[in-house]
């Protein structure tokens, strides 16, 4: 079964619910760039405010900031089972800093996933995406709508906005998708990795594809 992975593809492509639900099926940790930034911004942590001049422009946090704290996560024994990285690499050095990184952990990639979406759906799920601030939950006022309205169906707290999800940076978001990640999807395709995935369907029958393609 292939358990070491990328997700690559635009903004609200729905990366992060695949990785989550695909984490706790098999056992894998979900390491998300974009969560990690967020819980260190929430934390107030030196990271957090370098993190958030960027994320809130919709713009990349420079790459020197964000390998290293993908290389700290890497020295975590979890990673030994696999792994779901979900919004890193996000240009083709990230991408060569990772080939290295794992080649010293004696680890190599098995599949990268490329979730594709259209810009009018993307941007529709973006701005009705709410999330759980207290464990991470993330629903959709219309697609994936909490049982109360609101509110997080696993523990009550109330759901918020991210502050880059308005209209304005979603639209700067994919334009920085198409110019800086957009040729990792070529990268990945010359080393025979990559599949792609329509993430425009129900979010369990994507799952049941991805599942089907690992081959668990
Ligand atoms: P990050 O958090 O990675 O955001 P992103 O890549 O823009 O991706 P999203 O989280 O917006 O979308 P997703 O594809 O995960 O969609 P989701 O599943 O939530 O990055 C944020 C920022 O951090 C970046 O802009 C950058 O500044 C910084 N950053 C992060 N990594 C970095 C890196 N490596 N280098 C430099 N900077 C970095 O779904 C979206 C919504 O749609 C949800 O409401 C969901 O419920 C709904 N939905 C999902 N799937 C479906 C479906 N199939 N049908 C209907 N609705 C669906
Ligand atoms: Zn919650």
């Amino acid at each position: 079964m292939k358990t070491r992975m990328i997700f690559v593809g635009p903004p609200g492509a729905g990366k992060g619910s695949q990785a989550k639900i695909l984490s706790e099926k098999l056992n894998v940790p979900h390491i998300s760039t974009g969560d990690m930034f967020r819980a260190h911004l929430k934390n107030d942590t030196k990271l957090g405010l370098l993190a958030k001049q960027y994320i809130n422009q919709g713009l990349l946090v420079p790459d020197d900031v964000t390998n290293d704290m993908v290389k700290e996560r890497f020295n975590e024994k979890d990673v030994q089972n696999g792994f779901i990285l979900d919004g890193y690499p996000r240009n083709p050095l990230q991408a060569q800093f990772l080939d290295t990184l794992l080649k010293e952990h004696g680890m190599s990639l098995d599949i990268i996933i490329n979730v594709t979406s259209d810009d009018e759906i993307i941007i529709k799920r973006i701005t009705g995406r709410r999330s759980c601030p207290t464990c991470g939950a993330v629903y959709h006022i219309e697609n994936n709508p909490p049982k109360v309205f609101g509110i997080c169906d696993k523990d009550q707290t109330p759901l918020v906005q991210r502050k880059d999800d308005t209209e304005e940076t979603v639209v700067k978001r994919l334009k920085v998708y198409y110019e800086e990640t957009f040729p990792l999807i070529e990268y990945y395709k010359n080393k025979g990795l990559l599949v792609d995935i329509d993430g425009n369907g129900e979010i369990l029958e994507i799952t049941e594809k991805i599942l089907e393609i690992l081959g668990a």
